[in-house]
């Protein structure tokens, strides 16, 4: 079926920056900014809440009925709610972080997030970062962008992240559990993370916040004039 709306597809390594760059596009465009992977955080943390087994797809159909997420704008960010508790600053932690691989590479847990995805940008103008949003959930997507950045400059950009959280933990623990997500987000069977033929690459390693925000802004201009 024909879209009126414009969608961007922002897609990517862990820790690449895809939500800063996502978030500041569609503030500058005023377009509806979605973090697909705060979905995936949010399943998690209700499956282990629940001490739900992540073998039984059973339970996990089931658990996956009972939960409902939603986002809230508000003026400066944008909350996730999981059965209306925020969630956002939990979501975050290392706990999650550590186990969001293993829940999101479950068939029946993509199926869901998808759907919910793909309902959320069906009418709106929109800026979705992800893992598949360029493959999967939006293979039509007007602007596909795919992000990379070297392994140690994504790790001491969420170790410093990390750590003005108050976690603790050693740059080498983050480089190892990026390492693992990235292993598991591009192995998996389901939808796992590809560039799309016609994404186009953004590596960050060297690049200014405002630079990239200048990049996908032109990107966004050449297709849009198209
Ligand atoms: O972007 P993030 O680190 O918050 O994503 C958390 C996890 O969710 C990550 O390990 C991969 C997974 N994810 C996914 O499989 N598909 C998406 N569209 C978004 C995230």
């Amino acid at each position: 079926m024909a879209r009126n709306n414009f969608v961007i597809a922002i897609d990517g390594f862990s820790s690449c920056g895809k939500s800063t760059v996502a978030k500041a596009l569609a503030k500058k465009l005023n377009f509806v900014f979605i973090d697909s992977g705060a979905m995936y955080r949010a399943v998690t943390l209700y499956l282990l809440r629940h001490a739900i087994d992540l073998n039984n797809t059973q339970a996990i159909s089931k658990a996956l009925q009972d939960i409902r997420i939603d986002f809230v704008p508000q003026s400066d960010r944008t909350l996730i709610y999981l059965n209306d508790e925020d969630v956002s600053e939990e979501i975050r932690r290392m706990e999650i972080s550590d186990r969001v691989s293993e829940v999101s590479a479950i068939k029946e847990v993509r199926q869901a997030m998808v759907a919910q995805q793909q309902q959320l940008g069906s009418r709106r103008n929109i800026v979705m970062d992800g893992r598949d949003i360029g493959t999967t959930v939006f293979p039509d997507a007007d602007l596909k962008i795919f992000m990379t950045a070297a392994p140690m400059v994504r790790a001491e950009r969420r170790y410093k992240e990390l750590l003005g959280k108050g976690e603790s933990v050693s740059l080498e623990e983050v480089l190892a559990n990026l390492a693992h997500r990235d292993h598991i987000d591009s192995t998996r069977a389901e939808s796992p993370l590809r560039q799309a033929e016609d994404a186009v690459v953004l590596d960050n390693s060297d690049l200014t916040q405002e630079e990239q925000l200048e990049f996908v802004v032109e990107e966004y201009l050449k297709r849009k004039s198209r």
